[in-house]
């Protein structure tokens, strides 16, 4: 059995000899496509792999009919829209995700971006402090659980709205839910993003729904760029100067929006919530452990696809 890395973005060496060690210790073999740049380098690395371990690659139609031996694909992390599963599905391929593996790293960064913005992108002139500040958790998955215990280090107060989590489960964290998300944007000094990239959320954060922030509001972005309506994102900051948008997945209008609200906008070049060495080992050696199991025992547990 061939299992494939396959990483634009690699994992820390560390998690790709831990992953090793799991997958030779099941008699399979490994093999490592790193930081490829063509699209045919991943169809080609493809061709003889039973199991594919990858982050945010794009596994399309054409990739998986590459795949001609593939039986499961691993997301080494949380969000699977980078995976056409209704052709995995059409192909008898498994897939699956590695949930909560990497939510620890994504919501330190939250706070990495967050304290950046509200001091003034360290300019020197007086910012504002989080302690006291309304913090809108916009989804209350494993991510926004990290996010909510390490707001309560700095004193913050804490919502959250979650179409899929009970208010009993957020209240249990104290964690005052909201019953819908315009309220959460109503009230929050601060909103951080960790809905899905669905039909149902793409480009749902715009002018109207941000136009509901107090002044001075900061929305973090750590979830995905699709979510955020681009055109009027950069339209609504142009028209409220107070308003601040961090975000670690590059827009679509990145220069533009670099160009027209310095001071208010922040982008990583490339998206690093998830690039720490804890989260690359834990959800790298997680997808090896989940590919092993499916493979000998035909363990389907956080498959994805129907
Ligand atoms: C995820 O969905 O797990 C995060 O967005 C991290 O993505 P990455 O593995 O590409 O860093």
């Amino acid at each position: 059995m061939k299992i494939l890395i396959a990483t634009d973005k690699p994992f820390a060496k560390v998690a790709v000899d831990g992953i090793r060690k799991e997958i030779e210790a099941a008699g399979f073999d490994l093999a490592l496509l790193e930081k490829y740049t063509e699209k045919q380098q991943l169809l080609d690395a493809v061709g003889d792999a039973n199991a594919i371990i990858i982050r945010s690659d794009i596994i399309d139609a054409e990739v998986i009919a590459a795949a001609k031996n593939l039986k499961i694909v691993v997301r080494a992390g949380a969000g699977y829209d980078n995976v056409d599963l209704e052709a995995a599905t059409a192909a008898g391929v498994c897939v699956m995700n590695t949930p909560g593996q990497n939510a620890n790293a994504v919501a330190e960064l939250v706070f990495g971006l967050l304290v950046y913005a509200v001091r003034n992108f360290y300019n020197g002139t007086s910012g504002t402090e989080l302690k006291g500040k309304k913090l809108g958790i916009h989804a209350y998955g494993n991510v926004g659980r990290n996010v909510a215990r390490i707001a309560k280090g700095f004193g913050m107060e804490l919502f959250a709205y979650d179409a899929f989590c009970s208010d009993e489960l957020i209240a249990a964290d104290e964690v005052t839910p909201v019953s819908s998300v315009k309220e959460l944007y109503q009230i929050s000094d601060i909103v951080s993003l960790h809905i899905p990239a669905t039909p149902e959320t793409k480009q749902s954060i715009n002018k109207e729904l941000l136009s509901l922030l107090p002044k001075g509001a900061v929305l973090i972005n750590t979830a995905r760029k699709e979510v955020i309506h681009e055109a009027e994102i950069l339209e609504f900051m142009q028209e409220r100067t107070d308003f601040k948008y961090m975000t670690d997945i590059l827009p679509g209008n990145h220069a533009e929006m670099q160009e027209k609200l310095t001071g208010r906008y922040f982008s990583t070049p490339k998206k690093m919530g998830a690039q720490t060495a804890e989260a690359n080992i834990n959800a790298g050696i997680a997808a090896a452990q989940q590919i092993v199991d499916f493979l000998k025992n035909g363990n389907q547990r956080f498959r994805v696809n129907l």
